[in-house]
């Protein structure tokens, strides 16, 4: 029996009242979506109030790393509410036993955390900690970076869309452009393991931009927002090195990619990268408002007391969270299942791109990949226009997913880590039909 079940076109009568309603309350300022309202989830099937069934390939947005409600993540989340919710800076018992095991998983230069509640808001801390450690105040970030939207933040981030219209943003931010192997016109990407000409375009851009005060550098491992964009092997390592050889704090955000999404726990694992920071947030807590700073005790140590706090980070409730899905990571092996379904979908995903003359780009490692539309596949003009009608069409046969980009023109392909055989073929037999019938409006 299929596993998904879709009846009727979307919106089903149900979810079109309420998205009318929702409208009509909550400003519609979000970005577009399956035109369904989700009712509840287990593992990777999402159920909308029409009782129509979904695979999905969204994870939120690579969120639900240990699937939908999975029961121990609820019944460790359930308890602690049932005990006490919040007390602010206070010591609790989960806080405590969560800093512990969050720490005891992370690269082992990283032996301090501090838990805050959203991926911009520890990239916030992880600019003050660089700062501060140094006491100096610019960063090195990337065009297409996204950090998040908090004003700090989106001033650090290199995509247009969180900034347009606001005026100038917090100054301090040197930017660099970040090598995209799909789109090299520089021919950067080819240039491993010491990626020369890159380096020293980079020397270049600090030389012309640098009053002289770098603290650090601040780098997704892939670019989300602005596409999945994956840097060449090697380049990620040979950036910590060029950082440290320049005494630069290095902080590398895996708000999105951490906690097996490429197939290891970190994306730093694949390069074993020596990095001083990290950001955590969006699978830490696989739904619960939860996120994390990490850093090596000797950065932290530059912060009197007092000097960071939240309101929320480290609750009970979002601490037990945090507990139980690394002790579910660990028991289900979720990391080796991202990295081993992940190769079964990258190759049967780029055996689909023949049977699509729009699919230019299939790309990413374990659970996170990236199809780069565009409107042919020479001139790699990209073909934004093209989403919309994939979102639907997908969402209308059962499958589940969202876009991102710098052009708006990447689907993200993104399940639960717990995705099975199973599910994956179905979720992938739909894709495929929706990639045949594909055609430019
Ligand atoms: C790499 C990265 N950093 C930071 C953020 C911001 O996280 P949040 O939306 O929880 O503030 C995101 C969110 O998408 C992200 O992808």
């Amino acid at each position: 029996m299929a596993i998904t079940n879709v009846k009727g076109s979307l919106p089903g009568p149900k979810s079109k009242a309420l998205l009318e309603k929702w409208h009509k309350f909550e400003a519609d300022v979000v970005g577009y979506q399956a035109q369904t309202v989700w009712e509840s989830g287990a593992g990777v099937v999402v159920t909308d109030v029409d009782g129509n069934r979904f695979i999905d390939w969204t994870s939120g947005v690579l969120v639900t790393n240990v699937g939908h409600c999975h029961p121990k993540l609820v019944a460790a989340v359930q308890k602690a509410a049932g005990q006490l919710l919040n007390n602010y800076e206070c010591a609790n018992v989960q806080r405590i036993q969560a800093a512990e095991a969050l720490v005891k998983h992370l690269p082992k230069q990283l032996d301090q955390c501090f838990f805050l509640s959203t991926g911009a808001e520890s990239t916030e801390a992880a600019a003050r900690l660089m700062k501060r450690k140094t006491g100096k105040y610019e960063i090195l970030a990337f065009e297409g970076a996204f950090h998040g939207r908090t004003f700090g933040a989106a001033s650090l981030g290199g995509m247009a869309g969180p900034k347009r219209m606001y005026g100038p943003s917090v100054p301090g931010t040197i930017r660099a452009a970040f090598p995209n192997p799909y789109r090299d016109p520089n021919g950067w990407c080819n240039e491993g393991p010491n990626f020369n000409r890159y380096f020293d375009y980079l020397d270049q851009v600090i030389m012309a931009n640098s009053t002289g005060s770098l603290a650090g550098v601040m780098v997704e491992p892939y670019q989300g927002a602005a596409g999945f964009i994956f840097p060449p092997a090697g380049w990620l390592k040979k950036l910590v090195e060029w950082a440290h050889a320049r005494d630069l704090l290095f902080t590398l955000d895996e708000v999105q990619s951490s906690y097996g999404r490429t197939g290891r726990m970190w994306a730093a694992d694949h390069e074993a990268l020596d990095v001083d920071l990290m950001t955590i947030g969006k699978a830490i807590g696989c739904g619960v408002p939860v996120s994390a700073v990490a850093a090596r005790s000797s950065v932290f140590s530059c912060l009197k007391k007092g000097e960071l706090s939240s309101t929320l980070g480290g609750n009970p409730m979002s601490s037990a969270a945090v507990i139980a899905i690394l002790e579910i990571m660990d028991d289900e092996k979720l990391t080796a299942n991202s990295a081993q379904i992940g190769a079964y979908m990258k190759d049967r995903l780029t055996a689909m791109m023949p049977t699509c003359p729009y699919l230019g780009d299939v790309r990413g490692m374990g659970l996170v990949m990236g199809l780069e539309f565009v409107k042919d596949k020479k001139s790699k003009v990209p073909a934004p226009e093209l989403i919309k009608i994939v979102i639907d069409t997908c969402a209308n046969r059962g499958l589940l997913v969202g876009s991102v980009g710098m052009y708006g023109n990447v689907i993200r392909v993104a399940p639960p880590l717990v995705i099975s055989k199973a599910e994956a073929d179905e979720s992938l037999e739909i894709m495929a039909g929706v990639l045949k019938d594909l055609k430019l409006p």
